[in-house]
């Protein structure tokens, strides 16, 4: 198991919605890692999240914050693969699949049959437990929680988080390479929605339950919650943002695993996410795109 991080770091991702594609473009503008291996559910979907890509690092050269020349470095880095197997020799690998428990046991197990027990295997999760997913792999220590907060290229925070069985040197490495990342990490010790999800998702259920009982509009929400408690955005803004099925998927995480009341999911979101009004990435949800 490595202690520190070596120069020419090779990551591997697997996962190219929202978050996956964030976090790959952390990875390809972080100078130590020098090779990404990115696992798509097929080759097109990660051609078009690699369109997206380019489309953001072309954001930046316009921008003057990168030149031309460094986002074809940036882009050379990355190989896409639908294959398994191209991951076998990544000293890490981020897991940013679906928060849905199944689909991320499907990549754990996956991946334990082609890593070694040396690999640090990383999950995204927003809330869902890594204790469960280092139980499917051969080396439950090398297990760790990074979570991202999107725009993972904007938000400074990561959350690194310790199942039961994660030792601290795999701890210590998660916390170095989200420095290496130049995100400013806070440990967490496994909790269903770790810290951050566990206050935001409650708050963007209860201005969803505003809007349902049509105490305010929408806008008028979202207008409340950034001039009176100086929020970037609105809960509601936020909702789009995250997405409504994470939102969903998160709130029905605090419940389940903790039988609080408190943690309902409010029936106007399981409505959104029936209707596909999932926020940005389907065009609609709160907002129209
Ligand atoms: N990808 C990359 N960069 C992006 C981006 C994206 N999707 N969206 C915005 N940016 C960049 C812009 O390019 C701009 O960069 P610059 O300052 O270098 O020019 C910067 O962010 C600010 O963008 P804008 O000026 O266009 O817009 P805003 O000032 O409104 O900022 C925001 C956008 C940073 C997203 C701000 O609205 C914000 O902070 N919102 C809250 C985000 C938040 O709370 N995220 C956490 C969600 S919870 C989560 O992710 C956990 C998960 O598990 C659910």
């Amino acid at each position: 198991m490595m202690s520190s991080i070596n120069r020419g770091l090779k990551v591997a991702i697997v996962g190219a919605g929202t978050m996956g594609r964030g976090i790959v473009q952390v990875l390809a503008q972080t100078e130590d890692v020098t090779s990404i291996i990115w696992k798509g559910r097929s080759l097109k979907s990660i051609h078009s999240a690699f369109s997206d890509l380019e489309v953001q690092l072309g954001r930046l050269v316009a921008k003057k914050r990168i030149a031309a020349e460094e986002a074809s470095r940036f882009i050379r880095k990355i190989v896409a693969t639908e294959d398994y197997a191209d991951l076998t020799d990544a000293q890490c690998i981020i897991e940013a699949v679906s928060e849905n428990m199944d689909a991320k046991r499907d990549v754990f197990v996956s991946l334990a049959k082609v890593t070694s027990p040396d690999t640090i295997l990383a999950s995204n999760t927003s809330s869902l437990s890594i204790t469960e997913l280092a139980s499917l792999t051969a080396n439950p220590a090398n297990v760790v929680g990074l979570h991202f907060f999107n725009p993972a290229p904007v938000m400074k925070l990561t959350e690194v988080i310790a199942g039961l069985t994660t030792s601290q040197c795999t701890l210590n490495w998660a916390l170095d390479f989200a420095r290496k990342l130049g995100k400013d990490p806070v440990v967490v010790n496994e909790a269903p929605g770790f810290i951050v999800n566990r206050m935001l998702i409650p708050m963007i259920n209860e201005a969803i339950g505003i809007l349902a009982e049509s105490v305010a509009t929408a806008e008028e929400i979202d207008k409340a919650m950034t001039l009176g408690a100086n929020h970037p955005i609105g809960p509601l803004a936020l909702a789009d943002l995250i997405g409504n099925d994470v939102n969903l998927s998160i709130m029905e995480t605090l419940h389940s695993e903790t039988g609080d009341p408190k943690y309902r999911a409010h029936p106007l979101l399981r409505k959104m996410v029936r209707a596909n009004l999932l926020g940005r990435k389907t065009g609609f949800g709160f907002f129209k795109y």
